[in-house]
């Protein structure tokens, strides 16, 4: 028998299940079902892939509403991008735009304070990685994630990007100040 020709018995995969064979198929499967419960309960009991809500939306849209709040209570500016420090209050809406190769704007926020974080992109996918928490959120161009949040510690938190998006990548980093 070759690879050109073919084999002489047509049946040649028609034999019946080795013990072992049937063995490592049950143990498989059987782990693949822990995996799947696992990735359940680890979303639940894990604390660090939140349930959003998304809704569709337009960078124009977006930005709007984003501009809306950085107008009105931007506190300062910091880096030398002079990006600028948003303190919105307690129970509002917070706007966070995702973009080649930033995080806009810098959001402080009062430590068991609950607020709405609207997430969005404007350009590729970008992967929101809030450190050293590690909570993790997709941020998806045309979609606005939204989800509450509730700062239980107070300090400098960092957002870095965790989705490949080009050569400035490694350099996507924002922030988050909580009082
Ligand atoms: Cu944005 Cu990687």
């Amino acid at each position: 028998m070759s690879a050109i020709l073919p084999p002489s018995d047509r049946l040649w995969w028609k034999q019946p299940l080795d013990r072992v064979e049937g063995t490592w198929i049950v143990i498989a499967f059987i782990w693949c079902m822990i995996m799947f419960v696992m990735m359940v309960g680890w979303h639940i009991y894990g604390k660090q892939n939140l349930s959003t809500e998304t809704y569709k939306t337009s960078g124009a849209m977006f930005t709007a509403k984003a501009q809306a709040v950085v107008d009105k209570y931007t506190v300062r500016k910091e880096t030398d991008k002079q990006i600028p420090v948003v303190h919105p209050p307690a129970g509002s809406d917070v706007y966070l735009v995702a973009k080649l190769w930033d995080w806009w704007p810098i959001i402080e926020l009062e430590k068991d304070k609950t607020y709405k974080l609207h997430l969005t992109s404007m350009d590729y996918n970008h992967g929101f990685s809030l450190q050293p928490v590690n909570i993790n959120i997709q941020v998806v161009p045309g979609y606005e994630h939204v989800v509450k949040i509730t700062p239980n510690q107070s300090g400098t938190f960092s957002i870095v990007c965790n989705e490949y998006c080009g050569i400035g990548h490694a350099n996507m980093a924002g922030r988050i100040y909580v009082k």
